[in-house]
C-alpha cells in the first residue's frame, strides 16, 4: 500500500500529468484538497472509490483516514492543487506517514505561477531584465514569514516575484515594492488561472490598486518585476546565429565540433 501525493494542477482538468491521472485511476481511495482541485479530476477515480474532501478535516483526521486505508491494504491518491513543492502541506503529512512506516510517492503538477505566466503569454526570465523567479507570499492570519524573507529584500535582486496567497494584502505589496521597483514597474494579477472564470489584470505598481476588480478576491497570483513588461530585453545566445555552442558549432576548430559529430 502506498500514499501517492499528486499535484492536481492549477485548475483546468486537463492540466494534470498522465502519470497523475493513471495513479488516480488505480487507487480505491482518493483524498482531495477541496477548494482548488477541480471536480472533473475526480472523474478519473475508479468506480466505487472512496472519495474524501479534506477541506473540513484536520491533520489528525486526514492521517486517520490514510491509516484505515493502509490497514485495508488500499492505495491512496492524495490530491493537492498545483504542484506539491510549494504550499501544499505535503511536508507535515509525510512526516506523520514516515513515522507510521507508510510508503509514499510524489507526482509533480503544474504550479499556479506557471499557469498564470502561460495565461499572460509571458516568459518570466528575460535576458538582461530578470534571470530569477521568486515564489513567495506575504504573512497571513495563520502564517508568519521567516525573518529576512521580505518582498523588499527579494525585489532588491531585480527578480520577477510570483506572490501567492496575498491578493488580500495588495496594498502592502504595493507599499513594499514601490520604493524598490518604482511606480512604473509592471504588475499582473491572474485570478484562477486556467479555470473557466479566469481573469487577468495588467497594470503598474502605481495604478494596480485603483484598477482592481472586485471579483478578484481569492485564488489569485500577483506577478511583479521588470520582465513583466515584455520589452527592452536582449536576445539570448541560445539561438544567436554566431554563438558557438555544442549543437551548432561555428567552425571545425570549435571545441564543440567533436561533440556535434558524436551526436550526429
Ligand atoms: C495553498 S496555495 C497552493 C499553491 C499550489 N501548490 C501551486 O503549486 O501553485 C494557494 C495559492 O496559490 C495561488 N493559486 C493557486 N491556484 C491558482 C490559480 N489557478 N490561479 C492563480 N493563483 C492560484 C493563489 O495565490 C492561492 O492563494
Amino acid at each position: 500500500m502506498t500514499v501517492h501525493f499528486i499535484g492536481a494542477g492549477p485548475g483546468a482538468a486537463d492540466l494534470i500529468t498522465l502519470r497523475g491521472r493513471d495513479i488516480i485511476a488505480s487507487c480505491p481511495v482518493c483524498l482531495y484538497a477541496g477548494s482548488l482541485v477541480p471536480r472533473e479530476i475526480l472523474g478519473h477515480c475508479p468506480e466505487g472509490a472512496r472519495i474524501v474532501n479534506t477541506a473540513p478535516m484536520d491533520l489528525d483526521a486526514i492521517i486517520d483516514e490514510i491509516r484505515r486505508a493502509h490497514e485495508a491494504g488500499q492505495d491512496v491518491a492524495r490530491l493537492h492543487s498545483g504542484d506539491l513543492s510549494v504550499w501544499s502541506a505535503m511536508g507535515e503529512q509525510m512526516r506523520r506517514l514516515r513515522a507510521l512506516d507508510i510508503p509514499v510517492s510524489v507526482t509533480p503538477g503544474v504550479p499556479s505561477f506557471a499557469a498564470a505566466a502561460a495565461s499572460l503569454g509571458a516568459e518570466l526570465t528575460l535576458p538582461g531584465l530578470a534571470q530569477s523567479v521568486v515564489l513567495t507570499r506575504t504573512p497571513g492570519r495563520a502564517s508568519s514569514m521567516p525573518q529576512g524573507e521580505t518582498l523588499a529584500n527579494f525585489a532588491a535582486t531585480g527578480a520577477t516575484l510570483a506572490i501567492h496567497l496575498s491578493i488580500q494584502n495588495l496594498a502592502q505589496v504595493v507599499a513594499d515594492l514601490t520604493p524598490v521597483y518604482g511606480g512604473d514597474c509592471p504588475v499582473a494579477v491572474v485570478y484562477r488561472a486556467s479555470w473557466p472564470d479566469e481573469r487577468i489584470l495588467r497594470s503598474t505598481l502605481a495604478r494596480i490598486e485603483g484598477e482592481m476588480d472586485d471579483q478578484i478576491a481569492r485564488t489569485a497570483i500577483i506577478l511583479v518585476g521588470p520582465a513583466l513588461g515584455g520589452e527592452g530585453f536582449a536576445e539570448s545566445c541560445l539561438y544567436s546565429a554566431d554563438y558557438d555552442r555544442r549543437y551548432r558549432p561555428q567552425s571545425a576548430e570549435s571545441p564543440w565540433s567533436e561533440w556535434s559529430e558524436q551526436d550526429g
